[in-house]
């Protein structure tokens, strides 16, 4: 049977009954309104630990006040049932006044891999994802933590973070989950109408061209950017943030493919500011 802990106490009492019985925890934090691209991390953290906590809470920390936190979508009910059908042990649940009481003053800030990309759009945004993550390693002391390559900057800042702050908990990626149309999966996708839902595919498509052209050899990681770019200018609904290509360990925008190399993109459709990216590894 599913538990679900609206308080911080009640989560730490059940999660250190189970560390007391040497189980191991794995966590997947997420805001909610959960879809196959969350499924994914928590049946990866169900094949690799005895309990799977998930935590849903919008985090009104990482939304700067010109974006959309009063219309993230929500739907606690759903997200229950398709948590207890994942076989999810525990959702971590809590309100925003629990996890930022008055006179609350202490973060997580970061220099280095958050000046690029959704950083450079979104200023507060990394200080306010490192922050709660942090709170909720503390409150749920997991052993391994999921997350999706769908946010791909945030998984190379959160592996700093546990790096630099040398954190107990280990950090596993997972690939990003598609519609079989090609979108990534994600909770924004709801705020599309059909005609965005559309031209929205520009994406997609865009990563699956520069990563055929990465496949095939090209190595001019300014060149891979510049066709993305040329065929999402095609789309007249969308609106290019940035495409960039970055190294995936430190985020610092590189010009060859060398390493592990990220081409990132955040386009907004219609008001809908949409991100998608690959990864692709310099052939020696
Ligand atoms: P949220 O957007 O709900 O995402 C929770 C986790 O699910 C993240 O690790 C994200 O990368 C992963 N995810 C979302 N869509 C995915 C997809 N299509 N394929 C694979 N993984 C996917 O990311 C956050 O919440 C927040 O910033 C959080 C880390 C919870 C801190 O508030």
């Amino acid at each position: 049977m599913i538990e679900i802990a609206d308080t911080v106490k009640k989560a730490r009492e059940i999660i250190s009954g189970w560390k007391k019985q040497g189980l191991t925890v794995g966590l997947v934090p997420t805001m909610g309104y959960l879809h196959d691209g969350h499924m994914s991390l928590v049946r990866k953290a169900r094949e690799e630990n005895d309990k799977v906590v998930v935590s849903v809470f919008v985090n009104p920390m990482q939304f700067s006040p010109n974006e959309d936190l009063e219309q993230y979508p929500r739907d606690f009910e759903a997200d229950t049932k398709l948590c207890s059908e994942n076989g999810v042990d525990l959702i971590l649940h809590p309100v925003p006044e629990e996890m930022y009481p008055e006179g609350f003053c202490s973060f997580v800030d970061m220099t280095g891999p958050t000046a690029e990309l959704c950083g450079k759009s979104r200023p507060i945004h990394f200080r306010g994802v490192c922050t709660i993550v942090n709170k909720l390693f503390n409150i749920a002391s997991p052993d391994r933590a999921y997350f999706g390559q769908k946010d791909a900057q945030q998984l190379a800042v959160i592996k700093r973070m546990v790096k630099d702050l040398n954190m107990p908990v280990e950090i596993i990626g997972c690939p990003i989950v598609r519609e079989s149309d090609g979108l990534a999966r994600s909770s924004r996708n709801k705020y599309l109408s059909a005609e965005e839902r559309k031209a929205a595919l520009i994406l997609s498509k865009s990563i699956f061209l520069g990563k055929e052209m990465a496949d095939n050899g090209e190595k001019d990681a300014r060149k891979i950017c510049q066709e993305m770019r040329k065929l999402i200018e095609t789309e007249p609904l969308a609106r290019i943030d940035y495409v960039e290509a970055v190294d995936f360990t430190n985020i610092q925008k590189v010009d060859t493919i060398d390493g592990e190399t990220l081409f990132a993109i955040a386009v907004y459709i219609g008001k809908t500011r949409l991100i998608d990216n690959f990864i692709v590894q310099a052939k020696s």
